[in-house]
């Protein structure tokens, strides 16, 4: 297994840090059997890749064996937002296309709990590989020897990959960042992970302006999804 180092952590406001931990005992409520989770959006840029890195290490310092896992192939943010020295490292690329065995690309941290694959360098192929069968036995294999695997994928509005992954999960959980997609549109992407067959564990409302805004307060995470949609008819 290779040794990363993840020198940048976000520090939390308080709110935040109170939403994540509330966001954490819901994905815990929604029953042991679910432990491989993907995180989607619509468009680019809602906060799937902060919500779930952070939902990761939330779920690493409460004791829970994590590995998380950057299928956003095509748009990493992973190596550079938290400063990762990953020189040389392999990752899931490198897994997915036959070149390495999966015990290669497993990355230990310097966060207790926290086990991480990187995505390795894009290849012309993302959906085909992601839908092959190396991630089906990464997940069949590992889900066993950790307590939650969190995937990061693309926006499901953009490219397909997040249903191919989402699928194979035990669940997924929609990123909606606040007054930036229409309801339709959301509604479209949530039509459409349904006819792909993934279950949708609920919605993370990201980006919301608390201030003046109080009434979204406490309501970041999955179990309001259809009390938030119900408020837009
Ligand atoms: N709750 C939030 N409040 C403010 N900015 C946020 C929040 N969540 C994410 N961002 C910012 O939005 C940008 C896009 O987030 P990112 O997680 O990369 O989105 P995605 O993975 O969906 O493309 C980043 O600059 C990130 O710091
Ligand atoms: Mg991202």
């Amino acid at each position: 297994m290779q040794q990363i180092e993840i020198s940048k952590l976000n520090q939390l406001d308080y709110h935040s840090n109170e939403a994540y931990k509330s966001l954490r005992t819901n994905v815990q409520f929604c029953g042991e059997d679910i432990k491989v989770i993907a995180l989607t959006s619509c468009t680019p840029s809602e906060g799937k890749s902060s919500v779930s890195f952070q939902l990761a290490l939330s779920m690493a310092e409460d004791g829970k064996k994590v590995l998380f896992v950057d299928a956003d192939i095509r748009k990493s943010v992973l190596i550079g937002r938290h400063k990762i020295v990953a020189k040389n490292i392999k990752g899931l690329t490198h897994y997915l296309s036959g070149q390495n065995k999966l015990e290669e690309v497993l990355c230990k941290t310097n966060i207790e709990n926290l086990h991480v694959i990187l995505t390795g360098p894009v290849p012309p192929n993302p959906s085909e590989l992601l839908g092959g069968k190396y991630f089906k036995e990464l997940l069949t294999t590992q889900r066993d020897k950790y307590d939650v695997i969190i995937i990061d994928t693309p926006p499901l509005g953009s490219v397909i990959d997040s249903a191919i992954v989402s699928r194979q999960c035990d669940g997924v959980i929609m990123v909606i960042a606040a007054d930036e997609v229409s309801y339709k549109f959301a509604l479209k992407v949530k039509d459409q992970l349904d006819n792909a067959g993934c279950k949708i564990l609920g919605a993370v409302l990201n980006k919301v302006k608390l201030k003046g805004n109080g009434k979204y307060y406490g309501k970041y995470y999955g179990k309001y999804y259809g009390h938030y949609y119900g408020k837009e008819d």
